[in-house]
């Protein structure tokens, strides 16, 4: 099992290539069964869940190889209509290959996806959706048993924005006859990316970013090259990790328009936040006021996702900031380990109030799921002395090489694989 070795209290300074997003190339992934040939992924990251989305593509029977940051998958020949259970508890948001599986293969099998760290996920739209488009789906002891001898298109109205079901809609809505509509759809930026794939695969779909996407089906899909969108909530990351630490560091290749949200809250705590049409740059003294309110929301809301890393960053400081969380049931779990390193958070319910401390102390921690870990890196950048992280495979699920990233910003961090 292998930990982190951190020692805090050093600035950043430097340039940061963000990576590939994983909330984009896995459904991307998912999309690629649509596809009679090869697709192409460039700026694919190599992170536990897409090895996991290429266990499912391969046991599928399509083939996939990396070779650096790109990721190969010809899906021409798929063999298979079935998701081990195995995989589907390896990686929850499986549930994304549903829609494209049933598209391409007309039925489909998996293990209906338990809760998480987050609280229960559930999977209602996407069932009632893809019911709605002409799918047979039978919950039979824990599985789910599903056919679509035919998919016909028709409008469907999300009672919320879900990322996922919205996802799984556009990768069924390919296959069903006439146009589907989504009304209430999700609007995150990896939406539109995933409408850019599916269009340069010879899909129509359009309205990807606004509340209503239209999918003309039946168009054959056919392999193509593409390079994925750069990963917002790693870039949110790394400037959460400048904050805290101080310092002045510059991320390239990202949108900041999709990054205001962050860049406001911590711009209200003091820090200088600059940036051009590709680049994002914050600078910070280290020290942080409160950014008084943090509600989280669907895009273009605060993500959801940013909350556990920001109020890791705002737990050094002088301020108060009030968080809300309100996309998921047990978001906080970062808390407690916050508090051993001497944070001062009360959380009741959905919201917790951070009251800056002048200084945190390293700690022994404990990773509890993915943003939280990310939250714990970034204490640990801005605490004193030493900390050590455990429970890393939940980073590895959407951080590529982050040790890496830290150490050519000057941070003293070090991954050491225990025997
Ligand atoms: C996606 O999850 C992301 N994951 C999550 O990122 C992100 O936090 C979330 O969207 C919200 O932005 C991926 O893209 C792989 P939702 P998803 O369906 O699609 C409820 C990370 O850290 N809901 O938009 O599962 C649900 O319980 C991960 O990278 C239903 O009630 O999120 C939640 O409260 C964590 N019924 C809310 O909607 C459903 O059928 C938003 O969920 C589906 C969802």
């Amino acid at each position: 099992m292998a930990i982190d070795r951190i020692t805090g209290g050093r600035p950043l300074f430097g340039t940061v290539e963000v990576q590939g997003a994983k909330n984009s190339v896995l459904p991307i992934l998912a999309a690629t069964v649509l596809a009679r040939g090869e697709c192409v992924l460039r700026r694919c990251p190599d992170l536990s869940d897409v090895r996991a989305s290429a266990a499912i593509l391969r046991q599928l029977g399509a083939k996939v190889h990396r070779e650096g940051d790109t990721l190969t998958v010809d899906a021409s020949c798929l063999t298979g209509s079935e998701v081990s259970d195995q995989l589907m508890r390896e990686m929850r948001s499986s549930v994304i290959f549903l829609g494209g599986i049933l598209a391409r293969q007309g039925e489909a099998v998996m293990s209906f996806p338990g809760g998480c760290e987050l609280g229960p996920r559930p999977i209602d739209l996407h069932l009632k959706a893809l019911r709605a488009l002409g799918a047979y789906i039978q919950e039979e002891g824990g599985a789910l048993v599903c056919s679509a001898p035919a998919l016909t298109g028709c409008e469907i109205t999300l009672a919320l924005p879900s990322v996922g079901a919205t996802e799984n809609i556009m990768l069924a809505a390919t296959a069903a006859k006439g146009t589907t509509l989504i009304v209430g759809a999700a609007r995150e930026p990896e939406i539109i990316d995933l409408q850019n794939f599916l269009n340069a695969m010879g899909a129509q779909v359009r309205g990807a970013g606004s509340s209503v996407i239209a999918i003309e089906g039946g168009r054959p899909l056919h392999g193509v090259e593409y390079t994925v969108m750069p990963d917002r909530i790693v870039a949110a990351t790394w400037m959460c990790a400048a904050a805290a630490a101080g310092g002045d560091v510059e991320l390239c290749g990202v949108d900041y328009r999709q990054l205001s949200t962050v860049s406001a809250a911590l711009t209200e705590a003091g820090c200088t936040v600059t940036s051009t049409a590709e680049r994002v740059r914050i600078q910070s003294a280290g020290h942080l006021g409160g950014a008084r309110m943090v509600r989280t929301a669907p895009y273009p809301g605060f993500p959801t996702d940013a909350q556990a890393p920001v109020m890791a960053a705002l737990a050094k400081g002088c301020g108060v900031t009030v968080f809300v969380e309100n996309m998921f049931e047990a978001r906080y779990r970062h808390v407690d380990e916050l508090v051993r390193m001497g944070a001062d958070i009360r959380v009741e319910g959905r919201v917790a109030v951070v009251t800056g401390v002048p200084r945190l102390s390293g700690a022994k921690l404990m990773c509890t799921d993915l943003r939280g870990g990310a939250a714990l890196l970034v204490a640990a950048l801005s605490a004193d002395g030493e900390s050590i992280l455990e429970g890393l495979h939940h980073l590895d699920r959407g951080y590529e090489r982050p040790e890496e990233t830290l150490r050519a910003l000057g941070a003293q961090v070090e991954r050491i694989e225990e025997s």
